[in-house]
């Protein structure tokens, strides 16, 4: 997986596996997403297998607010470059490719990048059934977020980047093929993003 910033190139490829992904009430539209892309692409990772199709998306803005609420969805200005906490809107990865590792790996990429940033740290709303997922790279529930996105029960979850957080930490992703892949990364980090 080639892993990079978003560009507006991306903006199909990018709408097409949120609708894949996410239900209709849930799925962020080809508009905001282009609003997303115009206002804050450096906040958007996508990783592309070796011909180019999008197979993993992450981001959302950064905000000086520390709670993620639904009105920053349909609102690119709440992103501000200063702001302390790094919100997690979208986490996706093609139906086809799940379960090989692709979104820990481009999880990780994000922590790594918001942490040497000197944020304070992430927070994103996932359903109950993620929660497990998120707290294996150190993420904290924090309970039934207030969020109604599509009609759903939402947690938010918070990882904060604190004296004590290493984030060696996200390795503890054992017996996995792809950290290979990942270190190869590593290597080119700062040259392509
Ligand atoms: C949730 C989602 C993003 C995960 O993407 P993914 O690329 O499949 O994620 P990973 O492969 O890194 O991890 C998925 C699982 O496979 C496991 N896994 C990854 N690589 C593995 C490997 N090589 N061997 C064994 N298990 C592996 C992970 O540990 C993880 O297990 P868990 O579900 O018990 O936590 C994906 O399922 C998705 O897009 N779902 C639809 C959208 C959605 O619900 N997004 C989350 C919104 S909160």
């Amino acid at each position: 997986m080639f892993i990079r910033k978003a560009k507006m190139e991306d903006l199909d490829q990018i709408t097409a596996l949120e609708a894949v992904c996410f239900l209709p009430t849930e799925a962020a539209d080809r508009e905001r997403l282009k609003g997303r892309v115009e206002n804050f692409p450096e906040c958007l990772w996508v990783g592309f297998d070796d011909y180019m199709r999008l197979i993993c998306f992450v981001g959302g803005p950064v905000t000086k607010e520390a709670d993620l609420t639904d009105d920053m969805y349909g609102d690119p200005s709440y992103h501000d470059p200063q702001g302390d906490w790094q919100m997690i809107f979208t986490v996706c990865t093609a139906p086809d490719e799940q379960g090989k590792g692709y979104a820990s790996i481009v999880m990780q990429r994000m922590i790594r990048e918001n942490k040497a940033l000197g944020r304070k740290g992430i927070v994103l709303t996932c359903k109950k059934e993620k929660i497990h997922f998120y707290e294996k790279f150190g993420f904290m529930n924090e309970g039934i977020s207030e969020s109604v996105h599509g009609g759903a029960v939402w947690y938010q979850m918070r990882l904060t980047f604190d004296e004590e957080y290493h984030y060696e930490h996200m390795f503890d992703i054992s017996d996995n093929p792809y950290e290979n892949k990942q270190m190869f990364e590593e290597a080119f980090w700062g040259s392509q993003c």
